[in-house]
């Protein structure tokens, strides 16, 4: 396509933002993010591409300060431990998880995906039938993805599309973020088990995020390998 203005404008932009966005580790806990801007990162996430269309993750806000700090403890990468802050879980604007959907909701042929299949997707009844042998191959034979350790990582690597996605559509309107990773799964699980309602039969924790507004500079220069050493041409 012939470079007009207007994409070079818009690839400016998106490198601007792309540079922008770095994993920040304390916000100003006194700037909110205007709901409408935050329903445009929701929406982002929402319309995100998933393998096979399945969606296979569920957003969970956790706004109360309290009930953050159940995560504390064990949130390593949240909780200010290596900048002596409350960390994104004490400053963030919006907090949350992703979660990802396990073998029970995530196997081929469940009754949750015929139930998907037919009511999110509309799909008939002979579409759903190629839908299940393609998806049933797809994890018996093409990519091997068939323990319920596998399938629910597999739906993880769909959650981490969509934060991708929030994360840019963030720094598009200069918000703040963190992707994290930074905690203990076991008592994550239990945690949300406990204080959430979440059934770790169906989801487990994928990844926390944070949206904010910096309190200050990015700790860290941003530093990556050469385009050269990161893509290979043939
Ligand atoms: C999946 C994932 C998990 C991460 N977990 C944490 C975390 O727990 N805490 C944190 O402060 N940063 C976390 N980071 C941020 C990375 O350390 C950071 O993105 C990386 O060092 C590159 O720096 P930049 O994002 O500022 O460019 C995570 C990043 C990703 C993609």
């Amino acid at each position: 396509m012939k470079d007009t203005i207007q994409s070079t404008d818009i690839q400016s932009q998106i490198i601007v933002a792309f540079n922008f966005r770095h994993a920040c580790k304390i916000f100003d806990a006194d700037a909110k993010i205007p709901e409408d801007q935050f329903a445009t990162i929701l929406e982002a996430a929402r319309l995100s591409p998933t393998s096979f269309g399945h969606e296979p993750f569920k957003i969970l806000m956790i706004q109360s300060q309290e009930k953050r700090e159940l995560f504390r403890d064990f949130a390593w990468g949240a909780n200010g431990m290596m900048s002596g802050t409350t960390g994104q879980l004490g400053t963030a604007s919006h907090f949350g998880i992703l979660l990802a959907q396990t073998s029970a909701l995530q196997t081929a042929g469940s009754d949750y995906l015929q139930n998907f299949y037919r009511h999110v997707k509309q799909l008939p009844e002979d579409i759903i039938e190629l839908f299940n042998g393609a998806y049933g191959k797809f994890q018996a034979s093409d990519h091997h993805v068939t323990t319920d350790r596998e399938i629910t990582d597999w739906s993880g690597k769909q959650a981490y599309i969509v934060l991708a996605n929030m994360m840019t559509a963030g720094a598009l309107m200069g918000i703040d973020s963190c992707p994290i990773e930074g905690f203990e799964m076991d008592k994550t699980i239990a945690t949300l088990e406990e204080h959430f309602g979440i059934d770790p039969s169906l989801y487990k924790p994928a990844a926390m995020f944070a949206f904010g507004y910096r309190a200050g500079a990015p700790m860290f220069d941003k530093s990556r390998r050469t385009m050269e050493d990161t893509v290979a041409w043939f």
